[in-house]
């Protein structure tokens, strides 16, 4: 049985005077004029809890775009007992039609949902069009046809037999429910989150980011109008430890499908350590963590390609990327040809509401970030070994607006080239020419991270000596490519170190963290 190989989805260029930028403006409109309320959807269920937080547009904090109702410890359990119950049914249903579900999903966001789930991306997450299309639509779509392709692979893959014993497989969901925490900067992570353990015929808890509430809502509409049957994946936003808490005590909690900040992995990690006792079984633990993603060029590099990389690695999405490029190794002769033309087309980067489709850069996602990041710029500014050559002002009045910030530093460990910032600030470090090698060495050493991470170059020994020493700094390694914006089925998603558990989202490899295979052999 044959799922047909998946096609990319192609990306929308919205160009003025085109069907899709009417409709997406439209859209934009319509949700920037109404304020929805959006409750908790546990077993298919809407719950209102009274207890609601606020979805404002990052480049305008004034203006309030939905009211979420949050869950706590009690609607966790009611979500926990939902999941187990759709559980009976949907752990039993046939691959085929739980891989259906999701190929119809795959066809409305691609065409009812697209401009409904970018426009809330944009407004209520701060993408410009092109980051909003490329992750809400094609990166979605995209997971959503290439999982079940994948997970036909899976599903089909059976143990040899002999004359006397015949042997099959039982791919089984995990013995439980899964508990999916997903994070604001990607609708189509919080997607995959969700969706991947539910095609493998798991139940699902999923607590959304809060800054995310608005697209991931419409994502349960989506889910539930492509014909997934309620309680397979429960939708509770709210505060983290309400939530975490309660799962983290369930019996039944056999795996945590995560996206998000370092730290908070850690502590799940070590709560659900803490808790072992408690379980029916051993839990997958996946996550994706953060990064600290390097650009290191070569002398033979091409100057075009490396500013164009920089700056798309850097500053798109605002840095708000785990892959996004945020320190940079470039040779002196390199850097005496680009320093003027980076700074200059860093400069010249139009930043502003999302609304206006010429925007580059928006505001960042909330006040915590904002002041997160204008920290390290206020550290380099205070910094007799770095300097900002541009960039560095922010203003926090109406959006949480921050410029492009490129900071040059003649300290290779300088704060800013060693811990992760999620913002619009990138840091070079200028070396001699002759020191390449060793500063391959440094840039392995610099971080704990090991996310993504690019080589320019056009000396193919240089491009293999950086692929032999970085081999473990990056799960995701560009070569002559900027190091974000990595495609579902094309560059398989995910690092090891402190990045995470490397599973590798839109591949087969993630899928398998979500079965427990049954062997069952039967004598003649
Ligand atoms: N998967 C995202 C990227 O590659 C994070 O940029």
């Amino acid at each position: 049985f044959h799922i047909p190989f998946p096609k990319n989805e192609p990306v929308l260029s919205y160009a003025p005077g085109s069907l899709e930028r009417a409709q997406l403006k439209a859209e934009l409109e319509r949700q920037s004029n109404t304020t929805i309320e959006i409750p908790l959807i546990i077993g298919g269920k809407e719950i209102y809890t009274g207890r609601t937080g606020k979805i404002v547009m990052p480049h305008d904090h004034g203006h309030v775009l939905a009211t979420y109702h949050k869950a706590g410890p009690e609607e966790t359990k009611m979500a926990i007992e939902a999941a187990l119950e759709a559980k009976k049914d949907w752990a039993n249903m046939s691959w085929i039609d739980k891989a259906s579900i999701f190929l119809k999903a795959a066809e409305l966001l691609s065409t009812k949902y697209r401009h409904l789930v970018n426009a809330a991306t944009m407004l209520g997450q701060g993408k410009n069009v092109y980051q909003a299309e490329i992750d809400a639509a094609c990166e979605s779509i995209d997971y959503l046809r290439y999982n079940p392709y994948f997970a036909s692979l899976i599903n089909q893959w059976e143990p040899v037999s002999s004359s006397d014993s015949f042997n099959r497989m039982d791919y089984r969901p995990l013995e439980g429910f899964v508990f999916a925490v997903s994070p604001f900067n990607f609708t189509a992570i919080a997607l995959n989150l969700a969706t991947a353990p539910a095609l493998m015929g798991n139940v699902v808890v999923w607590k959304p980011a809060s800054t995310a509430v608005l697209s991931n809502y419409y994502l349960m509409q989506l889910y539930k109008e492509a014909g997934l049957p309620d309680g397979v994946i429960n939708f509770v936003p709210g505060s983290g430890p309400d939530i975490s808490n309660v799962v983290f005590n369930d019996p039944y909690f056999a795996g945590l499908h995560f996206t998000g900040s370092t730290s908070t992995f850690d502590g799940f990690w070590k709560t659900i350590v803490e808790h072992m006792d408690t379980y029916k079984t051993y839990p997958r633990i996946v996550g994706e963590t953060g990064g600290k993603d390097f650009v290191v060029a070569h002398p033979s590099a091409d100057p075009k390609a490396l500013i164009t990389a920089l700056i798309r690695g850097a500053f798109e999405y605002q840095g708000q990327k785990c892959s996004a490029a945020s320190r940079a190794y470039i040779p002196q002769s390199l850097w005496k040809e680009i320093k003027q033309e980076l700074v200059d087309q860093t400069e010249s980067i139009l930043m502003g509401d999302v609304r206006d489709f010429r925007n580059f850069v928006n505001a960042v996602i909330d006040e915590a970030a904002f002041d997160k990041i204008m920290g390290y710029i206020e550290k380099a500014k205070n910094s007799n070994v770095a300097k900002i050559i541009a960039g560095g002002q922010g203003d926090k009045t109406k959006g949480y607006f921050i410029r492009p910030t490129i900071i040059e530093t003649q300290d290779p460990h300088f704060v800013t080239m060693e811990e992760e910032i999620f913002g619009p600030v990138l840091t070079v470090y200028v070396y001699e020419d002759n020191q390449y090698e060793e500063i391959l060495q440094l840039c392995n050493e610099t971080s704990p991270y090991g996310l993504t991470g690019s080589i320019f170059a056009n000396d193919r020994k240089a491009i293999n000596k950086a692929y032999e020493v970085l081999r473990f700094a990056a799960g995701n390694f560009y070569i002559n490519d900027k190091p974000t914006g990595a495609v579902v089925g094309q560059q398989p998603f995910g690092g090891a170190r402190r990045s995470g558990t490397n599973d590798k989202a839109g591949s087969p490899f993630n899928l398998l963290r979500w079965i427990s295979p049954r062997t069952i052999k039967e004598n003649f």
